[in-house]
């Protein structure tokens, strides 16, 4: 069975109440092509998951953009996996760039990240991408390996995991990965599967690319071997979104 496309929006610290909803009537009015040919999560901020999730069309999902490392408490600030659960969030997003950078998080955090939340039953669009200094510094296989180390290490069940490939360099800056240089890291990230995990996960895994996606670049992109989708930031916010779902045609 071939890998279902998949198209995410991470609406990062973005939109007021009234913003909010209007890009799910957007999403609402749009035609794409069925379930079973694209699977679509959009990812609002944390305050504004209910309302989404509430008013979103039924054939598409929400996901948090981030949860907390291990069971919730005494944790002022955070939001836990069992939370999301309990409000019936299917996915979250981890291990995105601009939490490892401004907010620390190491390899083996997120790592533990996603198998916690995992555990307690979310599906996961785990982040890898190398910064431009790495690039220049040829360590980009090395550096999307050890961040897919740390959570291979602690993943026992695929099937629910999404890795999605976002270079640094490219996040928010118009400047998107050509599309062989989107293929050539997720062919190697499927082959570091097919060696350090299985031929079986590394077949079925979807692999995404996020940096500067927009309704202009997505169909080339799209057409890459190894690309299974993407996750998309800035034109998530604009109905340009829906043309990029639709390149999963
Ligand atoms: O998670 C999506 C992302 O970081 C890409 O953002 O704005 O470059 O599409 P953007």
């Amino acid at each position: 069975m071939g890998r279902k496309f998949f198209v995410g929006g991470n609406w990062k610290c973005n939109g007021t109440n009234e913003e909010v909803k209007k890009i799910v009537s957007t999403l609402n009015g749009a035609e794409v092509p069925s379930e079973d040919v694209v699977e679509v999560v959009v990812s609002p901020p944390f305050v504004f998951l209910p309302v989404v999730k509430s008013l979103l069309r039924s054939d598409f999902y929400v996901a948090a953009q981030n949860c907390w490392v291990r069971k919730g408490g005494a944790f002022t600030g955070e939001v836990s996996a069992e939370m999301l659960i309990n409000l019936d969030i299917p996915w979250v997003i981890l291990g995105h760039s601009e939490r490892r950078a401004l907010l620390n998080e190491s390899n083996e955090f997120v790592g533990d990240k996603v198998a916690y939340a995992l555990s307690q039953g979310l599906k996961v669009i785990a982040c890898v991408g190398e910064t431009l200094e790495q690039r220049e510094s040829g360590s980009t296989l090395e550096v999307v390996a050890a961040q897919t180390k740390a959570i291979a290490d602690q993943v026992t069940n695929w099937a629910n995991v999404v890795i999605a490939y976002e270079p640094v360099w490219a996040i928010g800056t118009g400047k998107v990965a050509s599309p062989a240089q989107a293929q050539e890291v997720h062919q190697d990230l499927r082959k570091w599967l097919a060696d350090n995990v299985s031929a079986e996960v590394s077949s079925t895994t979807r692999i995404i690319y996020g940096g500067s996606v927009n309704g202009a670049n997505c169909q080339v992109l799209a057409g890459q071997p190894d690309v299974d989708g993407f996750l998309v930031g800035g034109a998530s916010l604009k109905p340009e979104f829906v043309d990029i779902i639709n390149s999963a045609s």
